[in-house]
């Protein structure tokens, strides 16, 4: 069963109550993944897992911070999953996607080894946000543009926002 996605939303607000900074962050990156997805002509299904694991990609952060008191890449690689999992089995989405969302929610940090066109997607949206909220990255912008980004669209739009539109 397709789950609409003011359903993911609606979870991953309820979820992150009280911290608008993290429920801004993951629209954001959800608004970027939709675009590029669409753009660079995604199958339904996957579009569907981009613009889900997008919504839950940083779930873990709320649990990482409880248990270790940091946010680390690899603490909320372990925390992330299983809530994404309870949130999705709860809302009858099918096992194929669960399956793909969880593994993009334990990965999105891990940039070597990138397959599938789902999670270069994710990569390159959590980029295009994460560099505009911290801003001392965008110092390495042609670093970052070099290193992550393989989608024409992802590419643009990053040259866009950090390196003036300029054609690279
Ligand atoms: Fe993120």
């Amino acid at each position: 069963m397709k789950i609409p996605m003011y359903r993911v939303i609606d979870e991953m607000i309820r979820y992150n109550a009280g911290d608008p900074g993290l429920i801004h962050h993951a629209l954001k990156v959800y608004a970027f993944s939709k675009a590029i997805g669409e753009e660079e002509g995604l199958s339904k299904a996957q579009q569907e897992i981009l613009e889900t694991a997008a919504v839950l990609h940083d779930i873990g952060i709320r649990e990482s911070l409880r248990k270790y008191g940091n946010s680390d890449g690899t603490h909320q690689q372990i925390e992330g999953p299983p809530i994404a999992k309870e949130i999705l089995q709860r809302l009858g989405a099918e096992e194929a996607l669960i399956d793909r969302v969880c593994f993009l929610i334990a990965h999105h940090h891990v940039y070597t080894g990138v397959v599938g066109i789902d999670y270069r997607i994710l990569i390159e949206a959590d980029f295009l946000v994460n560099v505009y909220e911290t801003p001392s990255m965008q110092k390495s912008a042609d670093e970052i543009l070099k290193n992550n980004f393989e989608t024409e669209v992802g590419s643009r739009y990053f040259k866009a926002l950090f390196l003036n539109g300029a054609e690279q």
